[in-house]
């Protein structure tokens, strides 16, 4: 088992990765002292949120579960709207601590829970999906969706411990445990050469989902985010970089309306990001190779999706970091750095993009 401890203005806090981490949860308890907790999961994780509800137990703090669907509608002002009253009925009080039991769906929307109720109650992260545990779960991002805007509505609202235990990455559907690949490629190939090392040569144990394999991988994730969001908590600069691959996926979603799933979508983005770094000399066709035999590896295998050109250049123009109207990129010189904030001419973005999607 690691541990990684992660500094921002707005809370330092430790991430306990490895199998058997979920052992941390009674000195989390003990160090936190909460009055009392709720455990906030959804339907499909119900076993594993009983079986943290046990620990407490052994901890001697009580805790009553609320299970939402397990859907991302659930990431709805309605869904915190029912959050919120659970913890009222519990009479959750303002040293009471909330237990995010879940993928990113579950976090957000447990995470703005916390962050809101009583203006803000301890939070404890203990994510089940891999794309929670190297992204979601670190950096304090809460939310919940609008009408029509993806997380349109959040805070920022740092966890008190976020407790990634590999066990519970057992009982996750295959395709979901795959997509989350997409995240950890894009943090090797914008951040860290040595992960997409690893990544190269134990690749059999990852997709067997061994425990030793997949603890250094998280912990290579983990360290590559909460690096970036020491730097830059509210999202104002250098955070951008965790934005590779994801100008192109968000315009491929949106114009899918969300069939096309979000790992599946940032290896899209990568794939077009990459080849638009080539256009532009930035890097090499090495790179753009290795990239598409990486995400092939891990079951991201290349797709020309069909999607009008025209709506997704349309999309990628309102991407929600441009600023006035320009569409910072970013984009890999070599693996294992990239650079954000380059405006790139539209025709280069039509000419790569019309290959990549029939
Ligand atoms: N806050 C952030 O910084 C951040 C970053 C990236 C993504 N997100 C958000 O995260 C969400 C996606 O998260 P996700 O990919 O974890 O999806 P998810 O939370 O929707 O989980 C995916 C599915 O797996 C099920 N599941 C979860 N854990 C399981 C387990 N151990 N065994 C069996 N089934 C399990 C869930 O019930 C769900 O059906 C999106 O809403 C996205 O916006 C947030
Ligand atoms: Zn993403």
């Amino acid at each position: 088992m690691v541990r990684l401890i992660v500094d921002t203005p707005g809370g330092t806090y430790p991430v306990h990765i490895g199998q058997g981490a979920l052992k941390e949860l009674k000195p989390t308890m003990a160090r936190l002292e909460p009055t009392s907790a709720v455990i906030i999961t959804d339907s499909n994780v119900i076993p594993l949120a009983r079986s943290v509800g046990k620990l407490l137990k052994g901890a001697r703090v009580k805790a009553a579960i609320y299970a939402v669907p397990a859907a991302e509608r659930s990431k709805s002002l309605a869904a915190l709207g029912n959050v919120l009253a659970f913890m009222e009925r519990k009479r959750l009080d303002r040293g009471g601590c909330v237990i995010a039991v879940g993928g990113g769906t579950v976090g957000d929307l447990a995470g703005l829970a916390a962050a809101t109720w009583l203006r803000g109650v301890q939070l404890v992260a203990v994510p089940t999906t891999l794309l929670a545990m190297v992204d979601s779960s670190i950096g304090g991002k809460t939310g919940v969706n609008g009408l029509r805007m993806k997380n349109a509505i959040g805070t920022f609202w740092q966890p008190a411990a976020v407790i990634s235990d590999v066990d519970c990455l057992a009982t996750l559907p295959r395709n979901r445990y795959r997509e989350a690949f997409a995240e950890v490629v894009k943090y090797a190939v914008a951040m860290d050469r040595g992960l997409f090392e690893v990544l190269h040569k134990d690749s059999e144990r990852l997709l067997a989902r061994d425990a030793d394999a997949l603890e250094a991988v998280i912990m290579s994730c983990a360290t590559a985010k909460a690096l970036v969001v020491a730097r830059d908590e509210r999202d104002h600069g250098p955070r951008a970089l965790l934005n590779y691959g994801h100008t192109a996926a968000h315009a491929l979603e949106a114009t899918s309306h969300f069939r096309v799933s979000h790992g599946r979508a940032v290896a899209f983005g990568m794939r077009v990001a990459a080849r638009v770094a080539l256009t532009l000399d930035l890097c090499t066709d090495r790179l753009v190779n290795a990239q598409d035999e990486m995400l092939s590896t891990y079951g991201l295998p290349e797709a020309t999706p069909s999607a009008s050109l025209d709506r997704m250049m349309a999309m990628i123009a309102t991407d929600k970091k441009a600023r006035r109207g320009r569409v910072a990129w970013v984009l890999p010189r070599r693996i294992g750095y990239a650079e954000a904030g380059h405006v790139v001419p539209r025709g280069v973005v039509r000419r790569v993009l019309r290959k990549a999607i029939a």
